[in-house]
């Protein structure tokens, strides 16, 4: 069955914002990135102004920028309605109020939107679906990121993160993961499952970051090849 755009919530996060999720410092900057379900974050956009190098793979890259422009305004009024009522569930610290989330949030996907057919024609948008295969070999990228998509999106099941995961570590030195709780900011059953599974063959760690907006969402899961 061909994929839907309808199926998708777009809603991208900054460069600022990955450096303190991933705590990224200046030499990890430096590195090989790959960015897993990066959507419409501008994150690449940002880093390739500064001369950095990252690839991101997304469901989304398959369609146009007027398709995924269209899909941003669409899902934007359920979206802050959503935070709206939810206000409670979250640490306004960095981010202040709702107007100041919705401006940082548009902000960011407009960057990505402007960098979008650039991007992609320089391949740097790879449209791709995890758990397929990448067409890359083994550790061709230093350290791969997943920002509120792995083990948030507990619905697809434990074997579709194992699968995806065990395919970005094949490509990828060492991946990090944030943050590690379902959409309802609880650390599911599954998510320890799929922590325990990778503790038997891979360096595993969890390390709290400076980064926590939806409450209890201040861990990142890092894992790494022995
Ligand atoms: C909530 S967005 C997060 C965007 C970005 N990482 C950020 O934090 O700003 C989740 C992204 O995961 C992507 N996604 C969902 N399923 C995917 C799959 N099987 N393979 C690759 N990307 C997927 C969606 O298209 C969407 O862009």
């Amino acid at each position: 069955m061909a994929f839907k755009l309808d199926s998708v919530v777009p809603w991208g996060r900054n460069m600022e914002e990955y450096k303190l999720m991933f705590r990224l410092n200046d030499s990890d900057m430096s590195k090989k990135i790959a960015g897993f379900g990066d959507g419409p974050a501008c994150f690449n956009c940002e880093m390739t102004e500064r001369n950095g190098n990252v690839t991101s793979f997304d469901v989304i890259y398959q369609f146009s920028k007027s398709e995924i422009e269209r899909r941003i305004e669409e899902v934007r009024v359920t979206v802050m309605q959503q935070m709206r009522e939810n206000m409670d569930n979250y640490v306004w610290k960095n981010i202040k109020s709702l107007d100041e989330l919705e401006n940082i949030r548009m902000s960011a996907m407009r960057k990505f939107l402007a960098d979008y057919e650039k991007g992609r024609a320089q391949g740097r948008y790879i449209f791709h679906e995890l758990p397929d295969r990448l067409p890359y070999g083994e550790d061709c990228f230093d350290i791969g990121l997943s920002s509120h998509f792995l083990l948030m999106y507990t619905s697809l099941g434990y074997d579709f993160h194992i699968a995806a995961m065990t395919e970005m570590l094949r490509v990828c030195k060492e991946i990090r993961i944030f943050p590690i709780v379902d959409l309802d900011a609880n650390k599911t059953e599954m998510i320890k499952s799929v922590i325990e599974y990778f503790q038997r063959d891979y360096e595993v760690g969890i390390v709290t970051t400076e980064y926590e907006f939806q409450k209890g969402d201040n861990k990142l899961l890092i894992i790494r090849k022995k």
